[in-house]
C-alpha cells in the first residue's frame, strides 16, 4: 500500500546519521517533512539495517531514489531488480519512484556512476520507452532526474532543457528537479540558469532536490553534495515554489556529512525559504482575486 505523498523539506537518510535519527527524541525532527532513501542501499540486505528503516518509517514519509535503473542505457532493463524494487516500494515509498536521466552501465557492468547521455531524440525517444516499460514493471508512475554532468557525450541535437522536456512529454512520466544540478551545470557551461528554468514544464515536478557543490579550481564547480546549499540554489527553490505551490524538497549530503543538529539546521533554512515562497504565491493569489 502507498502512503500519502509527503510535502515540505525532507532529508536523505544517510547511514552516518541512522544512528542519531533512531535516537532522536519527540519532536527532534519535526523540521524534517521525510525522509528519502536509495532502496539499492536496503534491498537484498538483512538485519540492523532494513530494522532500521522500518522503524523510521513508522515516524517519517519515505521517498525512494534508485541510482541504478540506468534509464539513459542500451542494456536491457534489469527484470530481477525491477521485481525485487516492485516488491520494496509495496512496502516502502510514495506515489512515485524517481531515478536519473543517465547511463550507469554498459555491456553487463555495472559503473556506479551516473554518465551523462546524449540529447538526441533518438536518445530521449529510447528512454521514454524505458520510463514506461519502469512504470509498468513496478506498477507505479516513474520521476526522471536531471543530472549535472562536465562534458557532452558526442554532438547534442538538442539543448538539454529541450531534451528533458522530449522526454516528459513522451514518457509522460514526472520530473525530478535537481536545482543544485542545475545550478551547477549552468556554472560549469555557462548557461542561464531562468532561461532554462523557463523551458521546464513545472507541471510535472513531482519533487526538488538541493545540494551543495564544491569548487576545483578556478572555474570548475564539482557535484560532491559535500556542502550546504549555495544562496544561488535558495533564489532557485524560491521562484520555482512560487510557480508551482507546494511539493517535496529534499536536502541531499552525501560527502563531509555533518552531525544531525548541523543537518537539521539547514532543513530549516531551506523550508524558510519555502514558507516565503508559499506567502509571496498565497499573496499574489489574493490580488489575483481581488483584481
Ligand atoms: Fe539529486
Amino acid at each position: 500500500m502507498t502512503n500519502p505523498d509527503p510535502c515540505g523539506v525532507g532529508l536523505g537518510l544517510r547511514w552516518e546519521i541512522l544512528d542519531e535519527v533512531l535516537a532522536a527524541g519527540r519532536g527532534e525532527l519535526d523540521a524534517v517533512r521525510f525522509f528519502e532513501i536509495s532502496p539499492e542501499n536496503y534491498m537484498r540486505r538483512g538485519g540492523f539495517i532494513p530494522d532500521a528503516l522500518s522503524q523510521v518509517a513508522e515516524r517519517h514519509p519515505i521517498v525512494t531514489h534508485g541510482l541504478t535503473m540506468s534509464l539513459g542505457g542500451t542494456d536491457p532493463l534489469d527484470a530481477g531488480y525491477l521485481a525485487e524494487l516492485r516488491r520494496f516500494l509495496g512496502r516502502f515509498g510514495a506515489s512515485w519512484h524517481s531515478d536519473h536521466l543517465s547511463f550507469s552501465g554498459l555491456g553487463g557492468a555495472l559503473l556506479h556512476d551516473l554518465l551523462p547521455v546524449p540529447f538526441t531524440r533518438q536518445t530521449a525517444r529510447r528512454i521514454a520507452d524505458r520510463v514506461r516499460r519502469a512504470e509498468d514493471a513496478l506498477g507505479r508512475r516513474m520521476a526522471v532526474e536531471n543530472v549535472s554532468y562536465y562534458l557532452h557525450p558526442g554532438q547534442p541535437e538538442l539543448d538539454e532543457a529541450d531534451f528533458i522536456g522530449e522526454v516528459l512529454e513522451r514518457a509522460d512520466c514526472g520530473l525530478l528537479l535537481d536545482l543544485n544540478n542545475l545550478d551547477v551545470n549552468a556554472a560549469n557551461h555557462g548557461f542561464d540558469r531562468w532561461e532554462w528554468l523557463s523551458r521546464i514544464p513545472l507541471e510535472r515536478v513531482v519533487e526538488i532536490h538541493v545540494a551543495g557543490p564544491e569548487p576545483w579550481g578556478d572555474d570548475l564547480l564539482l557535484d560532491t553534495h559535500g556542502a550546504p546549499v549555495r544562496r544561488s540554489v535558495h533564489e532557485l527553490l524560491s521562484w520555482v515554489i512560487e510557480r508551482t505551490g507546494p511539493l517535496p524538497v529534499l536536502l541531499e549530503r552525501d560527502n563531509d556529512v555533518p552531525p544531525l543538529a548541523t543537518l537539521l539546521r539547514e532543513v530549516r533554512e531551506i523550508d524558510a525559504t519555502f514558507r516565503a515562497a508559499l506567502a509571496r504565491r498565497a499573496a499574489s493569489a489574493r490580488r489575483g482575486d481581488a483584481a
